[in-house]
């Protein structure tokens, strides 16, 4: 099998850096290189020992850029590629006016196959190498997500949304055609090469207790599978979800009364949340997902990341497109920077590469495959330029520290920045 070699600066973390002067936390290798046979790196470090693990090895010269692990991002909606930017609504009316009729469109199994392959590639061309993806209703468009991403041989998790009540009629299915359908996908593309399946009820709104119940017997079945929904995003859906069920005590103990709750478990957005909601929340392991550029865009509100993680969450960090206005998640990382200054929390750069590679690999279970450069882990891989664009260019005339570039590239970087994306070993990222 043919080796290549990366040669750059190489940057990677073993665990969440506290701060700047926690050098422990990560890697960084100014005549570094990565080793990467097939789909597997083998090596990674000092340049010239990196060279004796693969003397035969094709040298791919990336200096003076960044190589770091690919970015993963938790929590997206792939048939919502033709939603992002759309005027003016908060969620329920933006769900309603916008995103339905367009899932909609994902019965048609061209169609599904025609976005999911361009949403692969749209990711890709964003440093992206690993999403977690809500499909629609329909399996024909969770088919066209796993079969595009097997042809690019990426490492994607999704499911079906599940939804049978206050959605439109083309998109509702029932308790049993949303578990049978669930489980014959589960069946069909779990484990099989990348793929992983997220058993994916939409949100307390759109499925009924029987739905609920039939959720709760998908995920006995299938514990190895992830469990998405989303969670406390604005104030009208929790009066609406809490008012459909109203024995639950918040909104959190809907899912919890289910026995949903565990650390496979992705919770997009959790906002607006009571203290017992992040007790539990905690206590399972369950995963609040911070979806920053969707929370500005709606106007749905902050997510507390402080608090949170004092508790003792782990949170995962994510795009949320269509809601979301950005593949990037540098980007991602951009707005969320700011969501946290206006709680005065500040985002150190190290903890945010950190999050957007291994964190949220932690996130998912996978730590031991992605997000990093160490040997032995899936040779996903980004590069980066911090000089992309002439006022990035500029800006890099003062820029002095490690921590300084990676703020600039995650303030002022998008896929612009990102040079080349290696997915399974191989070149993804497509012109700028
Ligand atoms: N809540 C339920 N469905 C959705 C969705 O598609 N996007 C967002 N942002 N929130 C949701
Ligand atoms: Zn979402």
């Amino acid at each position: 099998m043919q080796d290549t070699l990366l040669r750059g600066r190489t940057l990677t973390f073993h665990h969440r850096p506290e701060g700047v002067e926690d050098t422990a936390a990560y890697s960084y290798v100014e005549n570094g290189a990565v080793l990467m046979r097939g789909a597997k790196i083998i090596a990674s470090g000092d340049y010239d020992q990196v060279r004796k693990a693969g003397p035969q090895a094709e040298v791919i010269d990336h200096r003076p850029h960044l190589i770091t692990a690919g970015f993963i991002d938790t929590h997206v909606h792939f048939p919502q590629v033709q939603v992002i930017a759309s005027w003016g609504r908060q969620l329920l009316d933006w769900l309603n006016g916008y995103v339905f009729p367009e899932e909609a469109r994902f019965i048609d199994p061209a169609h599904a196959d025609e976005m999911a392959g361009r949403f692969l590639d749209l990711l890709s061309d964003h440093g992206t190498t690993t999403a977690v993806a809500f499909c629609s209703v329909h399996a024909t468009s969770v088919e066209a997500y796993f079969t595009a991403a097997a042809a690019r041989n990426m490492r994607m998790i999704g499911g079906k949304v599940m939804m049978d009540r206050n959605a439109p009629d083309n998109l509702r299915d029932t308790p049993q055609s949303g578990f049978e359908d669930s489980a014959e996908l589960i069946a069909k593309w779990h484990g099989k090469g990348r793929a992983g399946y997220a058993i994916s009820p939409r949100f307390a709104i759109t499925s009924t207790p029987e739905q609920m119940e039939m959720t709760a017997a998908l995920v006995q079945a299938h514990p190895d599978c992830h469990i998405q929904t989303h969670l406390s995003e604005n104030r009208d859906e929790i009066a609406f979800a809490t008012s459909l069920y109203p024995k639950a005590r918040d909104y959190l103990d809907i899912y919890e009364g289910y026995g949903l709750l565990n650390d496979k478990m992705l919770l997009g957005h959790a906002i607006h949340l009571g203290s017992r909601e992040v007790g539990t929340l905690a206590e399972t392991g369950a995963h609040p997902v911070f979806c920053p550029t969707s929370n500005l865009f709606l106007g749905s509100g902050l997510f507390d990341d402080a608090r949170l993680r004092g508790a003792g969450t782990n949170n995962g960090i994510a795009s949320d497109i269509g809601a979301g206005t950005s593949y990037s998640m540098l980007q991602t990382l951009n707005e969320g920077y700011k969501v946290l200054q206006l709680q005065n929390q500040s985002l150190h750069a190290l903890q945010a590469f950190d999050w957007i590679t291994r964190g949220n690999a932690q996130v998912l279970g996978l730590a031991d495959r992605i997000g990093t450069l160490e040997a032995g882990s899936e040779a996903d891989v980004v590069v980066l330029d911090a000089r992309a664009t002439p006022a990035m260019a500029l800006r890099m005339e003062r820029v002095e520290t490690l921590a300084d570039e990676l703020f600039l590239l995650q303030t002022l970087g998008d896929d612009r920045a990102i040079v080349q994306t290696y997915v399974a070993g191989q070149p993804r990222k497509r012109a700028n």
